[in-house]
C-alpha cells in the first residue's frame, strides 16, 4: 500500500477530471471541522467577501502564506500582475488579523531575472500596514543549478507584524547541540562563557534555518500529488513562536494542508483556503488520516489510494499515461 504514487494533480487535466468526483467541496464551500474547529474553504483568497465568510467575525493572530510564486518563473503571470494579485490577499490578511499579530510569507526569487518577484514584493509590503521584522532563509538539502553559478539551495521566508504580537522564543530551539564554547562576557563580576549563560544546550534557530529536511518521498509526511509541500518542522517552528494554544491561524494557500496539520498537532485552530477543490480534499484527508493513524502524510502512497484501487478508469489512465501500476495488488503479485 505504501508504493502507489500519484503525479502532480494541478497540471494534469485528465487526472483532475477523474479525481474531482471524490472531492467534498465545490467552489465557495467551507468545511467546518467538528472536532478541533478548523475550517477549510474552497475559495479564491483574493476575494474579500469569501475571506470574510471564512473568518465569520473572528480574528487570527498568525498568518502563514505560501503563494504560488513559481507562476513568475514559468512566465505564466507577469511580475506586475503577481504583485497586484498579492496586494489583494495581503489586504485580506490584514483585515483578518488581530491588532497584535504576525504574518509569514514564503517567497522565491528568480536569480536570472532581477530577483523577481521577491524584490517587488518587499517594496509592495511597505504600503501594506505591516511592519517588517525579519527575513529567514531555510537551507534546502538539495539544490539546483550548474557549475557556472552558486547552487540555489535557499527558500526565503518573510516575517512581518502588526502591533506587538507574541513571540515565544523559548519554544523554538533547534535540535543542534551547542558545540562551540567561547564568547566571554562579564556577569556579576565573573567572566562567563556562552554555554554557561545559555538557557539551553541547543542552538536557537536564528534567521538561517539549516536543520529542516525538505520533504521527499521517503518521509512519512510526504503527500503524493502535491508539488510544493513545506516541511512540518518549519511550519511548527513558526506556529510555536508566533501563537499560543487555541489561537486561530490562517493560511490562504493550503495545498497539502501543512499548516492545518501543524495546528492540529499544536492545538491551534487553522482557517485555511485553497482555490482548488482537489487540494482542499487532500487537506481534509490529511487531517483525517493524522487523526486515524497518527501519520502526517502518505509517504509513498497517496490521499486517493482507496478510491483508485476501486476505479478501473483511473487505474487504466495512470498505467497508460504515467506507467504507474495499481493492478498489481489485485493480481496478488507484488
Ligand atoms: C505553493 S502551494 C502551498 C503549499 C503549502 N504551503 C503546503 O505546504 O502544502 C500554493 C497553493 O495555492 C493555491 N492557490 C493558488 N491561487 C490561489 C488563490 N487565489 N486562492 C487560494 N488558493 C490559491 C494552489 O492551488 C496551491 O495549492
Amino acid at each position: 500500500m505504501e508504493k502507489y504514487p500519484l503525479p502532480r494533480v494541478d497540471t494534469d487535466a485528465e487526472l483532475r477530471k477523474l479525481l474531482i468526483k471524490y472531492c467534498r467541496l465545490t467552489k465557495g464551500e467551507i468545511w467546518r471541522d467538528p472536532i478541533s474547529e478548523h475550517r477549510i474553504a474552497c475559495i479564491d483568497s483574493t476575494d474579500p467577501k469569501a475571506v470574510k465568510e471564512l473568518m465569520n467575525g473572528t480574528e487570527s493572530v498568525l498568518a502563514i502564506h505560501d503563494p504560488p510564486y513559481n507562476f513568475i518563473a514559468f512566465d505564466e503571470l507577469k511580475e506586475e500582475q503577481f504583485i497586484s494579485w498579492s496586494e489583494k490577499w495581503i489586504k485580506n490578511s490584514f483585515n483578518s488579523l488581530a491588532l497584535n499579530s504576525s504574518i509569514y510569507i514564503w517567497l522565491g526569487a528568480d536569480y536570472k531575472n532581477h530577483f523577481q518577484p521577491f524584490a517587488s514584493f518587499i517594496q509592495m509590503m511597505k504600503n501594506s500596514g505591516f511592519e517588517s521584522r525579519n527575513y529567514i532563509t531555510l537551507r534546502n538539502q538539495r539544490g539546483y543549478g550548474t557549475t557556472q553559478n552558486w547552487m540555489a539551495i535557499r527558500q526565503e521566508l518573510l516575517y512581518y507584524t502588526k502591533g506587538a504580537p507574541v513571540f515565544n522564543v523559548e519554544t523554538v530551539y533547534t535540535d543542534i547541540p551547542k558545540i562551540l564554547k567561547g564568547y566571554y562576557k562579564e556577569v556579576g563580576g565573573e567572566i562567563t562563557e556562552n554555554t554557561e549563560r545559555s538557557r539551553s544546550e541547543f542552538i536557537r534557530p536564528g534567521n538561517v534555518w539549516v536543520d529542516v529536511q525538505q520533504v521527499f518521498y521517503r518521509m512519512e509526511e510526504n503527500v503524493n500529488g502535491c508539488f510544493a509541500q513545506k516541511p512540518l518542522k518549519a511550519i511548527e517552528r513558526i506556529v510555536n513562536a508566533s501563537s499560543n494554544e487555541n489561537d486561530i491561524i490562517i493560511d490562504f494557500f493550503a495545498h497539502s494542508g501543512t499548516t492545518l496539520i501543524s495546528c492540529e498537532k499544536l492545538k491551534r485552530k487553522c482557517f485555511t483556503a485553497d482555490i482548488d477543490p482537489i487540494f482542499c480534499e487532500i487537506s481534509i484527508r490529511r487531517l483525517e488520516r493524522f487523526r486515524n493513524t497518527g501519520k502526517t502524510g502518505w509517504q509513498n502512497s497517496n490521499p486517493f489510494y482507496e478510491e483508485i484501487i476501486q476505479d478501473n478508469e483511473i487505474k487504466e489512465y495512470l498505467a497508460v499515461k504515467h506507467k504507474i501500476n495499481y493492478w498489481k495488488e489485485n493480481d496478488g503479485s507484488d
